[in-house]
């Protein structure tokens, strides 16, 4: 029988995060901001990224343990790790995992979806923060236009897989989005989300000026389209559901600033390099790799890994504005763990 592990604060870890490459095709700038990604910043080198099979190994050891049942693949962009739809099928085949999602910025899916399907993925989350073009290439830094993610949700909704959009909204970028993005996922079957903008990584210049809240958002969509809440799907679920009045077509905002969600936080995430991260806002990561390729036994490992947890206390969101008051604060970069 699996003991239940808990932290200091008495959560359980029910969910995986492995981001698979730090590597990302767009240059989001509240993510990773061109003059600092495209200028001499050192991404990590093959030798240091998990294989495949060492993230598969790591996977079971975690259901095992704790009887994880969830694991979101994310990056940097996942989809420009090669094979992915490999590393999907060896992870789809763990015993106890009953739901592996994706999170993407959409711009590769109509190349892979089909394969990443028949591989066993039924679940992608796919990031767009605007539908008017000229912003949306400003935004990710490449020059990539939004008909080119909306054709990566359309394959994904035609390959049978369910959809969220996930829209970062960020005060004077693209707070006037936020309505014509509810009107277009209205009539669509993707769920949108709109995200509170954090203070993620050291790069985006992070100001609580920018973030528009939960309620900002909730009253200009409930003023032209009403909202009705839902509950929610599972407990510490990050996103607040709410359905339009009158239909089941459903929407999200996720809060981390205005109404941070620590106290159920069941979320380990693991880094591209394999460092297990307890926090979306830590300063670094344990390093499961070394302790792996140093020819670690399971057990070692296992004991490892229940102590990092035992010891969390992590409640970033909850203490934000005591952190950002110190600008030494060193975080991780998102790009290295995924959203
Ligand atoms: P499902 O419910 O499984 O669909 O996933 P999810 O709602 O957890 O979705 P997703 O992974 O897309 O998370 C959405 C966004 O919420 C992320 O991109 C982050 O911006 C934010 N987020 C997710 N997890 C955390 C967390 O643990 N802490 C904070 N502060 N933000 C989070
Ligand atoms: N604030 C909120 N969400 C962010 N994401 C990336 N950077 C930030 C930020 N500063 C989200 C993206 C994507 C996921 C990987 O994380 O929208 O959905
Ligand atoms: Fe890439 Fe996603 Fe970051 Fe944008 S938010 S740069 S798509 S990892
Ligand atoms: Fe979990 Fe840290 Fe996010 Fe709080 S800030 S919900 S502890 S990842």
């Amino acid at each position: 029988m699996k003991s239940i592990l808990k932290d200091r604060l008495g959560r359980p870890l029910r969910d995986l995060r492995i981001s698979v490459t730090d590597r990302c095709n767009f240059r989001c700038r509240y993510c990773m901001p061109p003059e600092i990604f495209d200028k001499d910043y050192q991404f990590l080198p093959k030798k240091e990224i998990l294989s495949f099979e060492e993230i598969a190994y790591l996977s079971r050891l975690f259901v095992k343990i704790a009887g994880v049942k969830k694991l979101r693949i994310t990056g940097g962009e996942p989809l420009m790790r090669k094979d992915l739809p490999l590393l999907m099928k060896q992870l789809n085949e763990i015993d106890g995992i009953d739901d592996i999602a994706m999170t993407t910025n959409g711009s590769l899916l109509p190349r892979y979806a089909a394969e990443l399907k028949e591989a066993g993925l039924h679940r992608v989350t796919i990031s767009l923060d605007s539908l008017n073009d000229e912003k949306f290439r400003y935004i990710n830094g490449r020059d990539i236009g939004v008909s080119q993610v909306l054709a990566g949700i359309d394959d994904a909704l035609e390959h049978g897989m369910q959809v969220k959009v996930n829209m970062v909204v960020k005060r004077g970028m693209n707070d006037d989005d936020i309505l014509p993005m509810a009107r277009h996922f209205k009539e669509t079957k993707a769920i949108l989300r709109f995200i509170e903008y954090m203070d993620v990584g050291n790069t985006n210049g992070w100001k609580l000026d920018h973030v528009i809240s939960k309620k900002e958002i909730f009253n200009m969509i409930h003023a032209e389209m009403p909202l009705e809440p839902v509950d929610p799907n599972y407990t510490g679920e990050v996103a607040d559901r709410f359905k339009y009045k009158g239909s089941d077509h459903e929407i999200g905002i996720i809060s981390s600033v205005t109404d941070a969600f620590c106290s159920t936080c069941s979320r380990a995430r693991l880094s591209a390099d394999g460092k297990l991260v307890t926090c979306l806002f830590a300063s670094d990561g344990h390093d499961l790799r070394h302790i792996l390729r140093s020819g670690a036994t399971e057990e070692q490992l296992v004991s490892y890994i229940q102590s990092i947890w035992e010891k969390r206390d992590d409640r970033y969101s909850e203490e934000r504005l005591k952190h950002t008051e110190s600008q030494e604060f060193k975080k991780i970069e998102m790009s290295h763990i995924g959203g």
